[in-house]
């Protein structure tokens, strides 16, 4: 892995090499939001401030002219004395831009284009790419947006660019996946060590994975971790993990790390005691779907056709498990996508692109769930889209039962 800082300036120069243009472009990274009362959300760096560079704290923007530089967002005195802050030293050395400067002297520098005659600024969008219906948006874009488009006629959507130059991912970038893996990895490996006879509530396995990751260095989990016994898998993100473990039956644990930024995303289902002949037969029939799937990931494949291919294989498991009678069943049982792309979100996008190509990194997740009969099978691994075909990054962790 090189230098954090070479990596980000790396990305900047894609950005600018992509974009070929000498107008301004203005990246706001998330302001902090309330938790309750004086306490803060935890905070997760918008991802594309974060591709440009590599500042995980809030209210700081990128502002790209002739010359690179980071805005500093103002904090309080007693917001310092409570909170501390990334000093200006620090933001260079993370994202390799050595001038830092106040929101006065950016409004000022922008003010200076508008007077050479500049009208035209890329800035990020209103809109997250991927909105739930509950959401309510970090305003930082927003407030941005608003600002810029007083002073300039054309304040253009950089955001499809950046998700596209984001989908391909350089060998940093994999390591820094890799090693995520490779923690969280180790957290499932002694998850299921302790399956058989320590562990009694769905909360253990939690507090285990977390340990562990921890103690390797992740920053922690990647994602809320979803710990589901039996029936519980059949919500596909449980996160409230306060059940206890059958006696008999199946636990299916989706969770991972987060390091350097980057996420792992992965997920198990274990037998705990003995599970029936057709929770096995679930598994089974999962898991070999999961494998059929991941051989058809290479370079050039069309991602229809990827979803066509992959459509087919899920049916023929939910067939040989007798549960697809008539076609809306296919859904019913596997209500999920196939794969999503993973890099700093845990849920990226293919950035528009029509195929696969090489330095994608995305999940496979095949996943069969009965309401009826209580049952819930997941095994998702990560896979690297290589120049020939594809490295499963996740596949030293076994998938068996
Ligand atoms: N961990 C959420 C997902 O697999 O997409
Ligand atoms: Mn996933
Ligand atoms: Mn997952």
């Amino acid at each position: 892995m090189e230098a954090a800082s070479a990596m980000f300036c790396e990305h900047r120069k894609k950005l600018r090499n992509a974009l070929n243009s000498k107008n301004p472009i203005i990246i706001t990274g998330y302001t902090s939001m309330q938790l309750a009362g004086d306490m803060a959300v935890p905070f997760i760096q918008q991802a594309d401030f974060f591709w440009l560079t590599g500042i995980s704290e809030p209210g700081w923007q990128l502002l790209l002219l002739e010359e690179e530089y980071l805005v500093r967002p103002y904090i309080s005195p007693s917001e310092l004395l409570f909170d501390g802050g990334m000093l200006d030293h620090e933001a260079a050395k993370v994202s390799g831009v050595h001038t830092i400067i106040t929101a006065d002297v950016a409004k000022n520098l922008l003010k200076d284009q508008q007077k050479a005659g500049i009208t035209k600024v890329y800035a990020g969008g209103y809109d997250a790419p991927y909105l739930k219906d509950s959401f309510t948006i970090n305003p930082a874009a927003v407030i941005a947006q608003r600002t810029l488009k007083r002073k300039f006629q054309n304040v253009e959507d950089i955001r499809p660019l950046l998700v596209r130059l984001r989908a391909t991912k350089d060998e940093n970038e994999h390591a820094y996946i890799r090693k995520a893996i490779a923690i969280t990895t180790k957290g499932f490996n002694s998850v299921r060590d302790t399956l058989a006879d320590l562990v009694q509530y769905e909360y253990e396995v939690e507090a285990s994975l977390g340990y562990t990751f921890r103690m390797n260095g992740a920053e922690g989990y990647a994602y809320e971790p979803i710990v589901a016994a039996g029936a519980n898998a059949l919500t596909l993100h449980y996160t409230r993990n306060n059940n206890p473990l059958p006696k008999n039956g199946l636990l299916l644990i989706d969770a991972a790390a987060r390091v350097g930024g980057y996420c792992a995303d992965i997920t198990r289902t274990y037998a705990i005691g003995t599970p029936t002949a057709r929770e096995v037969a679930v598994h089974a029939a999962v898991e070999k779907a999961h494998f059929a799937i991941i051989n058809l990931i290479k370079p050039g494949l069309a991602l229809s056709e990827y979803q066509d291919k992959s459509d087919e294989i899920m049916k023929e498991a939910l067939r040989s498990l007798g549960l697809l009678k008539k076609p809306e069943d296919y859904r019913k049982y596997f209500p999920h996508a196939i794969s999503h792309g993973l890099g700093i979100d845990v849920h990226e996008s293919f950035g528009g692109y029509t195929e696969f190509m090489p330095g994608m990194v995305l999940t496979v997740e095949p996943g069969i769930y009965i309401p009826e009969e209580g049952i819930g099978v997941r095994i998702e691994d990560d896979i690297l889209v290589t120049e020939t075909g594809n490295e499963n990054l996740s596949g030293d962790l076994p998938t068996g039962l």
